[in-house]
């Protein structure tokens, strides 16, 4: 089995489909960074269907079994149930999952994502008070509609669903109960997120984090929780129950306790670049190899001494820093030109 320089296997793969979104979320793409004049990508730039499936074909052969859809907002690439077509009808493919804003989330699309061999979805929504929602996503959007497109994923029958709220300190945890007190009892399993210093725009600091521990402690006396195990070795949210039985919530403590010793995922970038770490720096261009004729047998053998090389552990290292307190709150993010994760795909 191919492992890394720690030991771990590659399980999961995430692909940006696109780098485009129709949010602005202040700690993903800024509006005053991802303004009119952001040089996105042209779409000519962007790893074709039939790329992204021979790609998967090769990853599936390392080890792959499951795939994550994401972007920027996936929902925006055009015609992706087709994608999600190709990619089910590869065999080694046990689930196929997205991460969505739910924006574009009406029944019929619910439906067809469904349909097409979509698993489980995941749906980011941060706040149930509209001014607090609309302060951090950047676009008059109506929340109602978010709302309705958990609905129509609630009603559609996938596997899972998951409501992702990245939690910032005097910024939303005020609506941790309110969510928790809305999502309980729905089927939703609610997931908060600590927020990470992901990128290089996000003005993150280490006193606009609400650790996970901290939000058990402001959600247990009301709903009172118990933990329960992981559901696959390498998952990011450790699994909280209501007592009560009306369903679980989750929590993912990328900064506070941070899980690179199981970190089995593996990233493609919208234009198809390889990053073996959310916070890597660059990536190997895995386009350019497609597009000058490489067979599948040497691509597999070039991802494979990639992985069999990887030595990330960023958060855990980051966390290390700042337990050590020789880290100012800022600069994690300076140090180094990090990806951007709308280009990476979370
Ligand atoms: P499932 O467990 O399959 O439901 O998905 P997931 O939680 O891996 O995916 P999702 O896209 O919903 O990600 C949830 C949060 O976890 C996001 O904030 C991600 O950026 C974060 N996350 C996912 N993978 C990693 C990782 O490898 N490292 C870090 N630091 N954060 C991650
Ligand atoms: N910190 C934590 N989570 C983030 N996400 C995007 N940016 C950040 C950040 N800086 C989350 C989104 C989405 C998931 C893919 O990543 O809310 O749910
Ligand atoms: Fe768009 Fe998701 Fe980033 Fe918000 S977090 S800007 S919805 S990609
Ligand atoms: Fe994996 Fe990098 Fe996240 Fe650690 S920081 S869990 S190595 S992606």
């Amino acid at each position: 089995m191919l492992t890394d320089t720690h030991n771990r296997p590659l399980h999961d793969l995430r692909i940006s489909v696109t780098d485009r979104c129709n949010f602005r979320c202040g700690y993903c793409m800024p509006k005053s960074v991802f303004g009119r004049r952001y040089p996105f990508l042209k779409s000519g730039a962007l790893l074709r269907y039939d790329e992204i499936e021979t790609l998967v074909k090769v990853f599936a052969k390392l080890g792959v079994r499951k795939i994550r859809l994401t972007g920027g907002e996936p929902l925006l690439r055009k015609d992706l149930e087709r994608l999600i077509v190709m990619l089910s009808e590869i065999p080694a493919i046990e689930d196929i999952t997205i991460t969505t804003n739910a924006s574009l989330l009406t029944q019929s699309r619910a439906r067809s994502l469904r349909a097409a061999g979509i698993r489980r979805i995941n749906i980011s929504l941060d706040a149930l008070t509209p001014e607090i929602y609309q302060k951090i996503n950047q676009i008059p959007y109506p929340l109602q509609d978010i709302l309705d497109g958990i609905n129509h994923a609630l009603e559609t029958g996938f596997e899972a669903v998951k409501i992702n709220m990245v939690v910032q300190k005097g910024i939303n945890d005020g609506d941790i109960l309110p969510m928790v007190k809305n999502f309980r009892g729905t089927g939703a399993i609610l997931r908060f997120i600590e927020f990470m210093d992901v990128g290089n725009h996000n003005r993150w600091s280490m006193d606009k984090v609400l650790s996970g521990r901290e939000i058990i402690d402001r959600i247990n006396p009301i709903y009172p929780l118990r933990s329960v195990g992981a559901n696959y070795s390498s998952e990011v949210a450790k699994r909280w129950r209501f007592v009560d039985g009306e369903g679980e919530i989750g929590i993912i403590s990328s900064i506070t306790q941070p899980f690179c010793g199981d970190c089995a995922r593996a990233r493609l970038s919208a234009k198809g670049e390889l990053f073996t770490c959310l916070f890597a720096t660059s990536g190997y261009n895995l386009k350019q190899l497609l597009s000058q004729g490489m067979s599948e047998i040497e691509i597999r053998e070039k991802i494979s001494s990639i992985w069999a090389g990887r030595d990330d552990q960023y958060s855990m290292l980051r966390t290390q820093k700042l337990r050590a307190g020789n880290l100012k709150t800022r600069s994690v993010g300076k140090q180094s030109q990090k990806v951007e994760m709308s280009y990476i795909g979370g």
